[in-house]
């Protein structure tokens, strides 16, 4: 499978560095020991892997290249945060019963032999303590995990108020995964190259001005006051500025300031694939939940690839500075460089 990375890296224009070279082998090794499994039940599981590191250095891209050559068809992709909202929902119809954790993956995952998931972080103490009991059910369903993150196992729920709940966890991935770091020389999403944007997200702008004739310059039409709406989440009101066919805007405040969660964002980005965020402040002036909600919604929509219009007070590098925001921030600004107009 070596030679897969290889040539995929070549046709993407780029060559392999050497901690992607090292990940790449061992996770060939990987894709050999599962498609090599004739008899899934006899045995243990060919070991998992935590591929880790800082942003950019191409962890979702090695491990979808792999993911992507498996030639194994009980094999599960999904982003963390879609993991928890489907975990969540089936959870409830089974939580009576005394092995609800059990019965919930086995029904989400059936005879999955492995489940991949990109982006690995756990910032909220009633996720991370679920989370210990979902992976314990994966690994005695006898399930391999395949995982990226921007922390080390143990810098998992990075909060010190938390973090030693989610000690246990820790030590239960470290003695069922191998960790792997890819750690590269540089943030390759800095180099956008000149071939335009790849994906929807890439289409989207950041604009620092709020004059309206710059808005509508950049084709976009800001909302009169009533466009006002009410959007019903999950039975909970939330407010969007306005809402336009498949575009929805949203003010930084009403929708971050919020109690809202990661889930809220998924079930809005279903609904409406184009967004404007308007306001954005220096993160630093805002409250830190704030941030960290703001981190999780740039996670969502660049995984959905939803265009994101994002009209800010400061240019990005500034309103995205500060020793005091969450770490996940890096990543927020690394992902947001790729729109247009940073
Ligand atoms: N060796 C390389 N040279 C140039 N570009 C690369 C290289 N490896 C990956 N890339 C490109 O870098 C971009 C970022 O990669 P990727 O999304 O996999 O990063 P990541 O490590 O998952 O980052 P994050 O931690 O932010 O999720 C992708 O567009 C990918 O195609
Ligand atoms: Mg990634």
């Amino acid at each position: 499978m070596l030679d897969t990375f290889e040539q995929a890296a070549r046709e993407a224009g780029f060559a392999l560095d050497d901690a992607q070279r090292a990940a790449a082998a061992r996770l060939s090794r990987l894709g050999a020991e599962l498609a090599g499994r004739r008899r899934f039940f006899a045995g243990p599981p060919p070991r998992g892997l935590y591929v880790w590191g800082p942003v950019g250095r191409g962890k979702s891209w090695l491990t979808e290249v792999f993911y992507e050559a498996l030639p194994l068809p009980r094999k599960h992709r999904v982003h963390f945060h879609e993991f928890f909202r489907e975990f969540h929902a089936v959870y409830a119809r089974h939580r009576r019963e005394r092995n609800a954790c059990d019965l919930a993956v086995a029904e989400l995952l059936g005879d999955c032999r492995l489940l991949f998931f990109d982006e690995f972080h756990v910032h909220d103490p009633g996720d991370a303590m679920m989370m210990g009991r979902v992976l314990t059910s994966l690994f005695d369903q006898k399930i391999t995990l395949l995982a990226t993150s921007n922390y080390p196992p143990g810098g998992l729920l990075p909060n010190p108020v938390h973090h030693h709940m989610f000690e246990p966890t820790i030590k239960l991935l470290e003695a069922s995964l191998d960790v792997v770091e890819v750690a590269g020389p540089r943030d390759y999403r800095t180099e956008r190259t000149a071939q335009g944007p790849r994906s929807r997200f890439e289409t989207g702008q950041y604009l620092c001005s709020p004059d309206p004739q710059h808005l509508r310059a950049a084709g976009l039409e800001p909302p009169t006051a009533d466009e006002r709406r009410q959007l019903d989440i999950g039975g909970r009101a939330l407010t969007a500025r306005a809402v336009r066919d498949g575009l929805v805007w949203f003010d930084f405040h009403e929708l971050c300031g919020e109690r809202t969660s990661t889930i809220d964002f998924l079930t809005i980005a279903d609904r409406y694939d184009t967004w404007v965020l308007a306001g954005l402040p220096r993160l630093a002036t805002a409250d830190r939940d704030a941030a960290q909600r703001f981190a999780n919604l740039v996670d969502v929509l660049h995984d959905r690839d939803t265009r994101l219009h994002l009209l800010a007070e400061a240019p990005l590098a500034e309103a995205l500075h500060g020793d005091t925001l969450p770490t996940d921030i890096n990543r927020t600004l690394s992902r947001l460089r790729l729109l247009n107009g940073t």
